[in-house]
């Protein structure tokens, strides 16, 4: 275990998704969300291990399958393929996709389960208490709705159990959480969410039980084949099978030998409780490092509703990014919803909001910038950099510490901020080049201010390009080839070359000294569809 206190790496996982469905917009965004982090981290010279799954045991995956008349692994593959098919069509850059039916996760499964019976912490009692499939989770009274509905599942009805069930001594780590909590205030965030998790703790911890009878989908109990282990118990463990490199013999000390303990576990607000308080007690029982940080993230509503089945207001992430691609869905999540909040999708925003900043801010004034050059300049890039402005200059002043902001916004998981902070450059970019009007210098034959002029615009999308490219790889690829730079934001390998950083996070430092690329529109304004 060394990466505590190695930087070089960083290690983050979504949640392992449930197979119950093909994925739906919730999970798109976490997933989203995630991927701007790694490529963020990338792009600081990290290497990076970006893992995402599928959770695939358990009732409700069993259930599902058999009204399908599947059976039960025939159905996950199904659908873990179109788990892997929006990833691709969104842009997603995992490194590992961790299933829980995998035969090495397994081993992992055991070899955990047996560290945890050792240390006593495991044994057999009745359960008894109402458990929501959907959830697949016991609930307490005061969790459910009128007729024993659950609250997140409102349509579901929660089901009465009384069995022998395995049970974890949570208990017993109730004073251990509770420091943890207090002592690392960034352990859980946002802030919100660690003061719900230290007042769930402060209530008194309740051992929770890991087995379930009547219930073949999973993996056996080790020390006991008549049952079944919980699926939580199980999923949480995908995190750590993850790690095994491709082929590599499943043991507990090799899963941990390199990337462990993660630096970031993100996941919504609806499944805290499993990841900040069930996981790190499970971990610390089997003598393991914490994970560094949990975040838990809002829910999205459409129109101001929420979503679901019955509603029928779900919104479709493959069709969303079939009509209007990868990029557009990126940054309107990840601008428009502050991480942490509960946020809403509404297509005419959508529609505005991309129009607004991508298609009018950012792509008519590289578009137009590159042609005033075409024609004033000849398609040279001037020669200048920074020290050619003085520090008040309308562009250098915003564009100096943008990059040192931004970054500070992307450690902090607050994107849109970090877009806001963007914008305010290409906003100011905007007004420049209308204040200053080149066409007029043009004409006046001040060949020098023009070039000056058309420098500090052109630098300035290029730094926003490259401040957004964690969010809009492709748009920011498109511009950096535009301005005549032979650059991929989707290659790992020029994202991770340490020797270009901060060198492109700065304004100023590089130079346009070169013959650029042919001016093409970087982003198209988006139509609403029409209503019929
Ligand atoms: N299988 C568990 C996780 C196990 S992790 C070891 C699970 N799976 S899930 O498929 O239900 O998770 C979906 C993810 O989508 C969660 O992070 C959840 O918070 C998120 N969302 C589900 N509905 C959502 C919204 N309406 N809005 C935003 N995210 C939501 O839980």
């Amino acid at each position: 275990m060394n990466n505590s206190t190695d930087n070089h790496k960083f290690a983050l996982t979504t949640p392992l998704y449930y197979v119950n469905g093909v994925p739906h917009i919730g999970s798109a965004y976490t997933t989203i969300v995630a991927d701007a982090v790694a490529r963020f981290q990338r792009l600081q010279g990290k290497s990076v291990l970006f893992i995402t799954g599928t959770d695939e045991h358990g009732q409700k995956i069993q259930r599902t399958a058999t009204e399908q008349g599947l059976e039960p692994q025939v159905h996950c593959d199904r659908i873990v393929e179109s788990f892997k098919s929006l990833w691709e069509q969104l842009n997603i850059q995992y490194d590992r996709f961790s299933r829980t039916t995998a035969s090495e996760h397994q081993t992992i499964v055991n070899e955990f389960f047996e560290r945890v019976w050792k240390q006593g912490d495991i044994y057999l009692d009745r359960q008894q208490g109402w458990y929501c499939v959907s959830c697949e989770e016991f609930k307490e009274d005061r969790e459910l709705i009128e007729d024993h509905h659950c609250a997140i599942h409102t349509n579901k009805q929660a089901e009465w159990r009384d069995e022998q069930n395995y049970f974890f001594r949570l208990s017993k780590y109730q004073q251990q959480l509770e420091e943890l909590c207090e002592s690392q205030p960034d352990f859980i965030q946002p802030v919100s969410r660690r003061n719900e998790v230290l007042n769930f703790i402060k209530q008194g911890l309740k051992d929770f039980s890991i087995s379930r009878v009547n219930l073949d989908w999973g993996f056996p109990i080790p020390v006991d084949e008549e049952h079944t282990i919980y699926v939580w118990f199980d999923a949480l463990l995908g995190y750590i099978t993850a790690l095994l490199e491709p082929g590599q013999e499943p043991s507990l000390d090799n899963a941990l030998s390199q990337w462990w303990p993660i630096n970031l576990h993100l996941i919504g607000k609806d499944i805290l409780r499993f990841h900040a308080v069930y996981w790190p007690a499970m971990l610390a029982s089997a003598g393991l490092p914490l994970p560094k940080r949990v975040f838990g993230h809002g829910f999205l509503t459409k129109d101001g509703l929420k979503m679901g089945k019955t509603l029928g207001n779900t919104i479709d992430p493959f069709d969303l990014v079939d009509r209007y691609g990868s990029d557009a869905v990126r940054y309107y999540f990840l601008k428009e919803i502050e991480l942490g909040k509960d946020g809403d999708f509404n297509e005419t925003r959508f529609i505005n909001v991309l129009n607004a900043d991508l298609a009018n801010d950012l792509g008519n004034l590289l578009n137009r910038t590159l042609g005033m050059l075409t024609k004033y300049c000849q398609g040279n890039g001037p020669q200048l950099t920074s020290t050619d402005y003085s520090s008040d200059h309308p562009l250098k002043s915003i564009g100096m510490d943008l990059g040192d902001r931004v970054i500070q916004a992307y450690k902090n998981l607050q994107f849109s901020q970090a877009c806001q902070e963007i914008l305010t450059l290409v906003r100011a970019s905007n007004k420049y080049i209308d204040d200053s009007a080149p066409w007029s210098l043009f004409k006046q034959e001040k060949q020098t201010e023009v070039e000056q002029i058309l420098y500090a615009v052109l630098e300035s999308v290029r730094l926003s390009a490259y401040l957004l490219s964690p969010i809009i790889p492709n748009i920011s690829s498109k511009i950096y080839q535009q301005l005549g730079f032979d650059w991929d934001f989707n290659s790992h390998q020029q994202a991770q070359a340490k020797e270009n950083f901060p060198i492109h996070s700065s304004w100023g430092k590089l130079s346009t000294n070169k013959t650029l690329g042919k001016a093409s529109p970087i982003f198209s304004k988006l139509e609403l569809p029409s209503e019929d």
